[in-house]
């Protein structure tokens, strides 16, 4: 079975081709040069660049794959979440391709494609917990026998990508912003500065990165005469141990044994390695997919839709874009465990 998988939630446009659960094909076109200036995503411009960017998009992994739409027998796009006037464009070009060729058509949770794409490479034993950390999200998820979810916990305000973006627009850096702050960090000092871990009372997997940012405009403000390396590590630092803390806490209460770490955050070296240090400290298995596939990649939505598809599920092409969409329900730890 060959499945066709666009993806734009956000400001990337891309096709990814799935035969079988194997990667046949993948293009991604950045918008990173559209958005820099702003330092951070423009929605009414993102949605704009992704008219203009789909149906090459799709031309182009078609290419990749020496395929025609005629070989297609099913096409899946990211329904939600994500921002509207983006996810709109590639269901529509999804349903019309569906629609012209008289094949099924499954709109795909963005956050699934992300947990799953790490199985275009190796496979994937379920349970396992899940953390998606990326400009949009930051949430850990419980991922069952059965192919269904449950939210464990999740920022209650910034994506930690958002926060790495918003520090590198106050240190007067690239975007996107958490590459650029790596790069910085590596020559200061991650003690030099101590920013507060901020938790969330009474929701212990729940985590808040907003408090970070104002952390960080004070601490330019009060010296400024701070290594900017120096401030860049030590906040790249308290970043990378709330969310290496949660995901230990989240491992420790629901008795996991293998934890995916994923989304554009996961391109982070600090992180994969603190991430690493955790997981075997607490006997757990750590998968983090390899960088093309923690980013926005239109494969990963191919791959999550070729499951449903192949189990016989489909959608009317009646479906709508979803801002929200939920994953699975919020559950306590405890009830895993
Ligand atoms: O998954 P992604 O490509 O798009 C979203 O779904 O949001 O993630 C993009 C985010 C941006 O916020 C970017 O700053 C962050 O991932 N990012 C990084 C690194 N590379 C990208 N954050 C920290 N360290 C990195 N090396
Ligand atoms: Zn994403």
């Amino acid at each position: 079975m060959i499945v066709l998988g666009l993806e734009s939630s956000c400001d990337d446009t891309a096709a990814g081709i799935v035969e079988d659960g194997r990667e046949r094909a993948s293009i991604v076109s950045s918008q990173d040069q559209v958005h820099a200036p702003f330092g951070g995503v423009v929605p009414e411009l993102a949605a704009r660049n992704h008219i203009r960017h789909v149906v090459p998009v799709v031309q182009r992994a078609l290419e990749q794959a020496g395929l025609a739409l005629d070989d297609l027998d099913g096409v899946a796009a990211t329904q939600g979440p994500g921002l509207v006037g983006c996810l709109l464009v590639g269901l529509s070009a999804a349903k019309a391709i569906a629609r012209a060729r008289g094949i099924p058509f499954v709109g795909v949770n963005h956050i699934e494609g992300h947990l799953l794409s790490i199985e275009l490479d190796e496979p994937l034993a379920r349970p396992f917990l899940g953390l998606v950390v990326s400009g949009g999200h930051t949430a850990l998820y419980w991922a069952r026998e059965d192919g269904s979810y449950a939210l464990l916990g999740k920022t209650r305000d910034d994506a930690a990508g958002e926060a790495f973006d918003k520090a590198a627009k106050l240190l007067g850096l690239g975007y996107p912003g958490g590459r650029e702050i790596e790069r910085l960090s590596r020559e200061g000092d991650p003690q030099r500065f101590r920013f507060a871990r901020p938790r969330v009372r009474g929701a212990a997997l729940d985590m808040s990165f907003s408090g970070l940012k104002t952390a960080l405009r004070l601490t330019l403000e009060r010296e400024p005469d701070a290594m900017p390396a120096d401030v860049a590590a030590s906040f790249q630092n308290a970043i990378v141990t709330t969310l290496v803390e949660v995901t230990r806490q989240a491992l420790v209460a629901t008795g996991a044994r293998c934890v995916v770490v994923t989304g554009g955050v996961a391109a982070n070296g600090p992180l994969r390695e603190a991430m690493a240090r955790m997981a075997s400290e607490e006997g757990a298995d750590l998968r983090v997919p390899a960088l093309k596939r923690c980013t926005d990649n239109g494969s990963m939505i191919a791959y999550a839709g070729w499951r449903r598809l192949a189990r016989g599920e489909a959608d009317p092409l009646s479906l709508n874009a979803r801002a929200e969409l939920a994953l699975g329900p919020r559950v306590e730890p405890e009830a895993i465990a």
